[in-house]
């Protein structure tokens, strides 16, 4: 069977600006894919070419086995679209909304209607009443727009960035959304800056940074990927903070507020023991210390080359 998206080598540029540089990217069907990126690294231009709104440069573009430029009317057919914002009309109401797509994609009016009803019941949508959706809340308007976007029953949705914005109730909301439709054999590719969306959701990640992939892999495997465990020591008394950074060398990285230096541990244990020894024969007492495999954001600026900001530490 085909693979859902492949995508091989492609460029695309505004003007002077290379906003994809030679991008990759395959995605197995009825799984879920994120391109995980920071601001202007290409996430939005990827998601227009993939769904035929916007015409690459150069590579290859193919969504549900049809090539984007020379087949669009197939891939139209096949796919979703949730944009980065939201294409509801505010003045309606959810089901009015969700009749207006249907009517858009050709549905029948009384088609239209019994699948406006359908989603709305699976997005906990069905008791909104008539009330407009400008009264909505934003995790209910992005339901509302994921709705929308499963009008047509697609093969492949794609989400750009569909929780952005959102508190972590709305949020864990659309997360919910997302994971019943893979059950039902939908192929997702969602974008986001959010490491801990990847995480949740994903079943590979590519990390793209500046129009290219960075890296490729679950997220037990880039976690491995940038290797190392991590130390993290907290001191009880922060005017130590930096005579504790020099202990744990170069690597080290301290946040203030917290009394936290982060460091790599190469070789766990020996590292523990070591730091532990250091620390008590500089007489600097630390409060906890701890070693652990980095998080999803160390391995994300690690890979895109962003250091965390390292907060000022008064000398
Ligand atoms: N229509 C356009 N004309 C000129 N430059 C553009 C245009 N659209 C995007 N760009 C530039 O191309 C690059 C990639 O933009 P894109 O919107 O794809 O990034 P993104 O990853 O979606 O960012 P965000 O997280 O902010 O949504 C950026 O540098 C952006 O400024
Ligand atoms: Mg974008």
């Amino acid at each position: 069977m085909t693979d859902a998206i492949v995508v091989e080598g492609v460029h695309k540029r505004y003007g002077d600006k290379r906003a994809l540089d030679g991008l990759d990217l395959t995605v197995r069907r009825s799984t879920v894919h994120a391109v995980l990126g920071p601001n202007g690294a290409g996430k939005t231009t990827a998601v227009r070419i993939l769904s035929t709104l916007l015409r690459h440069d150069e590579g290859r573009v193919e969504v549900a086995g049809f090539d984007v430029r020379g087949r669009a009317g197939e891939v139209r057919r096949r796919i979703g679209l949730l944009g980065q914002y939201a294409a509801v009309d505010e003045e309606l109401g959810g089901r009015q909304n969700l009749e207006m797509f249907g009517r858009l994609y050709h549905l029948g009016v009384r088609r239209a209607g019994t699948r406006a009803d359908e989603l709305l019941a699976r997005f906990g949508l069905a008791d909104t009443g008539r009330g407009p959706v400008k009264e909505y809340s934003g995790g209910m308007r992005r339901r509302l727009d994921l709705a929308a976007s499963l009008i047509t029953d697609p093969e492949v949705l794609f989400l750009d960035e569909p929780t952005t914005g959102l508190d972590p109730r709305g949020r864990a909301e659309v997360w919910s959304a997302v994971r019943s439709l893979v059950g039902g054999g939908t192929t997702v590719l969602l974008t986001t800056q959010y490491l801990e969306e990847a995480d949740q959701l994903a079943d590979r990640i590519s990390v793209i940074d500046a129009g290219r992939v960075a890296a490729e892999g679950t997220a037990d495997e880039l976690k491995a990927m940038v290797a190392g465990d991590r130390i993290d020591v907290v001191v009880r008394d922060g005017s130590q903070l930096v005579a504790a950074a020099q202990l744990l060398g170069d690597g080290a990285v301290v946040d203030a507020d917290r009394r936290l230096i982060g460091a790599p541990a190469p070789d766990r244990m020996a590292t523990l023991t070591r730091t532990v020894r250091a620390l008590e024969e500089a007489g600097i007492e630390a409060e906890d210390i701890a070693v652990r495999r980095p998080t999803l954001d160390e391995v994300f600026l690690s890979l895109t080359d962003r250091r965390p900001e390292r907060a000022e530490v008064a000398a």
